[in-house]
């Protein structure tokens, strides 16, 4: 493996990215990086300010003047990391619902995403560093040394989504769950920039019948052959 190495994880709503990215990146002494934190932010952010999420030219604005800090949890609350726009610590709040409900919307301004990919290219190029997203292959960091694309059934992303929330004590519902990540992929599939789409050299991962630890071991194999 060479001195600073790039993964790239990207794969739908759900796929199970997050938990399997962060223990590769721990097993490598990897930077861990969720993109979809961001857009996340930027969601909350909006609803926030009353914005309407069809003003793309407000959305764009406000991606480019808001500052998403991310830092090391300082909860042990089962937060990979403190998410903050100003004083307020979101860490949960972009996990909610109805910020869901609206990222796929947010998500697909191409002044949104200008913005927020410059932001991710910079922490990524720095290398060592294990970034999640949807678009992180194809477009945030096309030379990343190893590609990962992590699909799972629809059905299988929503059992995991809903077990996620049922164990943090939200409140869950299986079949609006599974309807909102088939829309969710749904939108970020078909827009037109930057859609959820496998690099053409990307290694696909059907993890619908895998465990955890399964993933992470294919995952880590793959590295130690990278260039
Ligand atoms: O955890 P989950 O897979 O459900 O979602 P996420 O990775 O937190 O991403 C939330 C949303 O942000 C996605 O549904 C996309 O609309 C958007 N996103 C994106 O467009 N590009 C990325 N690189 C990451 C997320």
């Amino acid at each position: 493996m060479k001195q600073r190495s790039i993964i790239a994880v990207d794969g739908p709503a759900a796929s199970g990215k997050s938990t399997v990215a962060q223990i590769v990146a721990r097993k490598l002494g990897y930077l861990y990086f969720d993109t979809g934190l961001m857009y996340r932010a930027i969601t909350w952010a909006a609803m926030e300010n009353l914005i309407d999420m069809a003003d793309e030219q407000a959305a764009t604005l406000l991606a480019e003047q808001t500052t998403i800090e991310v830092q090391a949890a300082s909860v042990d609350d089962g937060r990979p990391c403190d998410v903050l726009i100003g004083n307020t610590d979101i860490t949960w709040e972009i996990r909610k619902p109805a910020v869901e409900a609206n990222v796929s919307k947010i998500a697909s301004y191409k002044g949104v995403r200008a913005s927020l990919t410059a932001q991710q290219r910079k922490i990524g190029l720095r290398g060592n560093v294990v970034m999640v997203g949807r678009d992180i292959g194809t477009v945030v960091l096309p030379d990343a040394d190893l590609k990962i694309y992590l699909d799972a059934s629809p059905q299988e992303r929503a059992r995991r989504r809903y077990q996620e929330l049922v164990s943090r004590g939200d409140a869950a519902n299986f079949e609006e769950i599974l309807a909102g990540v088939i829309e969710r992929d749904r939108i970020d599939s078909n827009r037109a920039v930057a859609p959820l789409r496998a690099a053409p050299d990307a290694i696909v991962i059907n993890s619908s019948e895998m465990a955890i630890d399964e993933v992470v071991d294919a995952i880590i194999t793959l590295a130690e052959k990278m260039p």
